[in-house]
């Protein structure tokens, strides 16, 4: 019998891909950027398992891949799948959670505080020759410890960041539409509040929601007025969340006082009036990347992947449903 027929869509670790050519007839594409979309589907032609590192799924993709049965997606978040078609087609599709929860978190939290102590801004200061004496009044920021953190998004990354502020001495507030058990809130030190008071309330607000049509713009002018002019802002989860130009608008009038981003609304591209304040920190989508979680995430989807395909179920699957007869 033929082994099934993968595609790789990076250079994912030599160790990921010999895992997955134990039971399947592997072909990796050698470069670290994306296929053209004509690129991929002739790709996909004959495949049976797809590895999704950075590349999207779109139906018309789906169409020009009739044996496809799994798609594993290296990444917790999948609004680069167009899941309900794989779903109508019976096409597993998989994440990795949990793997890289920490390291996003600990993103998040190096943007709160890169922004919070204008670490960017003192390393330019520094490397540009400007500092020649100690100045009372130079390159001043904003306290971390004693303030308060709203977190938007009580999920696993939200929680993480959660536990963080604890070792700050933060007041944490957060608002969800699931609230979890009173245990879990005692345990973060969260206190739940209606949104308009995490808004009101924060000086730190990190964002942690999927992108879902009901959170595209979930941060938009009408949010932006109710911060506080002293509150930043923390996106290490999607682009499309915030209105990049109301964010721009509000930083641009002081409106908020800076803010911290991994994540863009038209990434990879980063809007040149974002480029030119100092008060923002930008990285360009590196939340789970360290080495060991890039690891972990490979691997799972791996695993996730060669599960998929002898008709297991998979550890962490995104449409389970299709297993139901
Ligand atoms: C994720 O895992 O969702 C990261 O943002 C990478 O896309």
């Amino acid at each position: 019998m033929s082994l099934p027929k993968v595609f790789i869509t990076r250079p994912l670790p030599p160790p990921v891909v010999e895992r997955i050519a134990t039971g399947c007839d592997v072909k990796v594409h050698r470069e670290d950027a994306p296929l053209e979309p004509m690129q991929l589907a002739e790709a996909c032609q004959e495949i049976e398992g797809l590895m999704a590192a950075g590349a999207r799924v779109s139906e018309d993709l789906l169409e020009h891949a009739p044996r496809l049965r799994v798609i594993a997606n290296v990444g917790v978040g999948y609004d680069n799948i167009d899941v309900a078609a794989c779903t109508r087609r019976r096409i597993l599709v998989t994440n990795t959670p949990d793997v890289l929860t920490e390291t996003t978190a600990d993103l998040s939290f190096a943007l709160l505080m890169a922004v919070a102590r204008r670490v960017v801004e003192c390393d330019r200061f520094v490397r540009e020759g400007h500092w020649h004496y100690w100045q009372w009044k130079y390159l001043w920021g904003a306290d971390i410890f004693g303030k308060t953190l709203g977190v938007y998004g009580l999920g696993r990354i939200g929680k993480a960041v959660a536990r963080r502020a604890r070792g700050f001495s933060m007041r944490v507030l957060y608002y969800d539409i699931v609230r979890p058990s009173p245990a879990l809130e005692q345990e973060l030190g969260a206190q739940f509040v209606d949104r308009e008071t995490l808004l009101r309330e924060a000086d730190f607000l990190t964002l942690h929601v999927p992108l879902t049509p009901d959170t595209h713009h979930l941060i938009s002018a009408r949010e932006f007025a109710m911060l506080k002019p002293t509150a930043f802002l923390i996106n290490a989860a999607r682009g499309k969340v915030v209105e990049e130009a109301a964010l721009v608008e509000a930083l641009q009038s002081r409106r908020i006082a800076g803010a911290g981003l991994d994540v863009f609304e038209y990434e990879p591209q980063v809007q040149p009036a974002l480029l030119a304040l100092p008060n923002v920190v930008l990285t360009p989508h590196v939340g789970s990347a360290s080495a060991e979680t890039r690891l972990a995430m490979a691997m799972l989807a791996a695993e996730n992947l060669l599960a998929g395909l002898e008709g297991r179920r998979p550890p962490t699957p995104v449409n389970p449903e299709i297993f139901q007869p």
